[in-house]
């Protein structure tokens, strides 16, 4: 059924509903995650795919990916032998080198006295509150006539975090245009300067409005952060949970990369051990268990069923994940099912949808696989973890929570101890 949504009847279904969070928390849904099927989407999507997710400017933004990496790899360092919260490092790795390859980093706060911008903690907060608040089911969404009740309260907060990230993004984005308008011979140098670039061509299908440039920036710095970071979150949970597959995996490790280097991107096509747990980790806990809501545009027919113009499409890839049909011994983690044959993750297998597929398919996939490769592979290189205070593997709770995103309810404090010599880091 996946396959009939997402492939053959892409055309009809590559739309997304209205929702509160669209409207209030994406400039009325001018980012493309939110955005309705037509022109804006298509234009903006063809310059993520064109000017920022494709090789070149990745590439371009790797020396920041190695930068913030070591950074995140002195701070747990610093702490070797306490308990850490590995939730709380991941994110602000990944929202850290997001915002650095967005807006070049410098729009925070040093401390909480500096009223006049957010200090990065409080930028945090503001993500993992967009994520919770596009995963919340908002009853007026579904029964339109209570929406201006908002009954459970949700809009006012959507509405509130709009007002933080609206003042956040006219100052970076003032910031910019003065920027260029100032200096000569002007070079492009994060994602927001090469949006405004795009802006200005005038050859453009449709303008480029000031609140959808807004939107778009939202998107980027948002959608790889929490996605990224749950993933590694979530194997690493199920790595300690089975203490076999680190052993497996550092082996592979010392014999590929050996102990006097980290993992650099370069080196991940050796690495099939590492692969394969990031794809039983995406099979068992794809972070959109449920895909974004697509929606249909007009009449349509799938397996016989007759859906009308304006359902609502939700696309289970939990229980795809899951599935008998599909997976042997479904519920256990056995990332060795990943090494006897190759199984595509990028769209092209229904089973393993972790970005989606087709027309909406997840743009920074990329980027996204380049962020959880190099984490993962770096926290099992450079450190032994062990579990806090006599912990038993069992007792690691993999109970979810639910958002835009889906990650462990209890994040899990583990104890690092390093694994490669202290003069690397
Ligand atoms: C492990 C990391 C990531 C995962 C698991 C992931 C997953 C997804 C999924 C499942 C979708 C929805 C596909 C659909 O509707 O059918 C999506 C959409 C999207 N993702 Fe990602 N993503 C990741 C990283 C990123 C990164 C790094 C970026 C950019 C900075 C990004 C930007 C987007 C955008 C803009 C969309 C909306 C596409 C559209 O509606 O046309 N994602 N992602």
């Amino acid at each position: 059924m996946a396959k009939e949504f997402l492939k053959t009847h892409d055309d009809i279904f590559a739309s997304r509903p209205t929702t509160a969070a669209g409207k209030y928390t994406s400039y009325n849904c001018s980012d493309v995650s939110w955005a309705p099927y037509g022109p804006h989407w298509r234009q903006a999507r063809k310059i993520y795919l064109s000017q920022i997710f494709s090789q070149k400017p990745l590439d371009s933004f790797e020396s920041i990916r190695i930068e913030e990496r070591r950074a995140f790899i002195s701070r747990l360092y610093a702490l070797s032998g306490k308990p850490v919260v590995m939730r709380d490092h991941l994110m602000r790795l990944t929202l850290s080198t997001a915002s650095q390859m967005v807006l070049s980093n410098k729009y925070f706060a040093q401390s909480e006295e500096d009223g006049s911008l957010v200090t990065f903690e409080e930028f945090q907060e503001m993500i993992d509150t967009w994520f919770l608040l596009g995963g919340v089911f908002n009853i007026g969404d579904w029964i339109p006539w209570l929406d201006r009740f908002d009954l459970q309260g949700y809009i006012k907060q959507m509405k509130e975090l709009d007002k933080k990230f609206d003042r956040f993004h006219n100052h970076v984005l003032d910031d910019h245009q003065a920027k260029r308008k100032t200096e000569k011979d002007f070079i492009p140098t994060d994602m927001v300067d090469i949006l405004l670039q795009y802006a200005e061509d005038p050859d453009l299908r449709v303008k480029l409005t000031r609140d959808q440039i807004k939107g778009l920036i939202q998107d980027l710095l948002a959608a790889g952060t929490d996605t990224s970071a749950s993933t590694v979150e979530w194997a690493m949970n199920e790595l300690l949970k089975h203490p076999r597959l680190i052993e497996k995996a550092t082996e592979e490790l010392d014999r590929v990369i050996g102990r006097d280097k980290w993992v650099e991107e370069a080196d991940f096509s050796k690495l099939p051990f590492l692969e394969a747990i990031i794809k039983e980790t995406f099979r068992l806990h794809p972070i959109t268990t449920l895909l974004p809501p697509h929606y249909a545009i007009e009449d349509g027919t799938v397996a016989g069923y007759h859906i009308p113009k304006g359902t609502t499409v939700l696309i289970n890839t939990w229980s795809i994940g899951r599935n008998s049909k599909y997976w042997d011994s479904p519920e256990e983690f056995m990332p060795e099912r990943f090494l006897e044959k190759d199984v595509d993750m990028k769209g092209q297998n229904f089973a393993l949808l972790p970005f989606g597929s087709g027309r909406r398919r997840c743009p920074g996939y990329n980027l996204g696989l380049k962020l959880v490769r190099s984490m993962l592979a770096n926290l099992l290189h450079g450190f032994n973890w062990k579990l806090p205070h006599g912990m038993k593997p069992e007792e690691i709770c993999m109970e979810e929570l639910y958002g835009l995103t889906t990650h462990p309810r209890t994040p899990l404090a583990m104890i690092p101890e390093p694994r490669l010599p202290v003069n690397l880091y």
